[in-house]
């Protein structure tokens, strides 16, 4: 009995060999795999001969069956090796085939459209500052003159952190208040970053958002250097044909005051759809420092005057790119994303 299972054995081993030269490919090879040494494979049903076997028989077919699987099974790794290094040296020599080009980050579309901002204005002489997002109520309202029961507050409800009285800024004209207070005249800032307001998010509305505000204080300041400077930024941005105008308006910090807006950088003025027939696109609010603000820095409103504007970065950035909802720029999507 025992001869005739080392027979069969032998026989079982040269069948092997024959089968293995033979495999081209995965699927054969994993055929091969299955037939040999699955569960129901022909190595395995020699383990079920060995509980027939005498006992002194049993550690020398043992062996026997065991040194045949070690062997098969280092045989089909060479094969599985063999075929591997054939599909990479084929594909390396296939010159045809495109690259594999590496996924590479990129910068936000908001922060691209933020970095053009800061380069327009540095190259007309301004500095950049930043200001800190949790405020206190004094830089992000009273000193603004924007006293406790005023009813513009109502337009920028925000956040309040209730541990420690101060809240999220409403928009970053509190900079202004910092910048004047830590140096003197001539200023000539910006200030871009995030804003808070709690508003419900809708295609453009977001709870949180982007502003750069200007600011600009010297002896002799006056409203057309205001107007020459934004026209100057909206040719650059948007081209040289841009066009802005003023529509007279209130802020408690500044006086005069005005909403600015540009000719519709899609019709050109001559009314479409994106700027509702209008030929104009509102971008945000500017006007001369109200002397009253001069008071809380102790600058001597005499002396000096200035001026100052905001602009909402999404607002610039949805009409340069079409984009229909603000909303897109915060979901994170990477195909969204990629387009710019
Ligand atoms: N802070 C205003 C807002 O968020 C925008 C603004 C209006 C800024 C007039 C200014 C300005 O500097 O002069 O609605």
């Amino acid at each position: 009995m025992l001869e005739r299972l080392i027979e069969k054995l032998d026989a079982l081993s040269q069948d092997f060999e024959q089968k293995a030269a033979s495999v081209k490919t995965e699927q054969e090879l994993q055929a091969l795999r299955v037939e040999f040494l699955g569960k129901k494979g022909h190595l395995t049903q020699f383990f079920r001969h060995l509980a027939e076997l005498p006992p002194e028989q049993k550690p020398l077919l043992g062996q026997k069956v065991n040194q045949l699987k070690n062997q098969f099974q280092k045989r089909i790794q060479e094969i599985s090796d063999s075929l591997q290094n054939k599909a990479v040296s084929a594909a390396e020599i296939d010159v045809t085939l495109p690259g594999n080009r590496p996924f590479a980050g990129r910068l936000h579309p908001l922060m691209q459209v933020l970095d053009e901002i800061k380069e327009i204005f540095k190259g007309m002489g301004f500095t950049v500052e930043m200001g800190p997002e949790a405020e206190t109520d004094y830089y992000n309202f009273e000193a603004l003159n924007i006293p406790k029961d005023h009813p513009s507050r109502d337009l920028q409800d925000t956040f309040y952190l209730a541990h420690n009285q101060m809240l999220l800024r409403t928009h970053t004209s509190p900079v202004q208040i910092r910048t004047m207070e830590s140096r003197k005249p001539p200023i000539r800032i910006i200030a871009p970053g995030r804003c808070f307001r709690n508003d419900t998010p809708d295609a453009t509305h977001s709870p949180m958002f982007h502003q750069v505000e200007g600011l600009v204080v010297d002896e002799g300041v006056s409203f057309a250097d205001l107007k020459g400077v934004l026209l100057s930024f909206m040719q650059k941005l948007f081209g040289k044909n841009t066009k802005i105008r003023f529509r007279p308006s209130f802020f408690p910090f500044t006086e005069p005051s005005a909403e600015y807006d540009v000719s519709c950088i899609m019709c050109g003025g001559k009314g479409c759809r994106v700027c509702k027939d209008t030929g104009w696109l509102e971008i945000s609010g500017a006007g001369m420092v109200d002397p009253a603000v001069f008071g809380f820095v102790e600058y001597d409103a005499e002396k000096y005057t200035g001026y100052a504007f905001g602009m909402g970065v999404e607002r610039i950035a949805m009409l340069k790119y079409q984009i229909g909802d603000i909303r897109m720029f915060y979901e994170n999507n990477v195909r969204f994303l990629t387009q710019f």
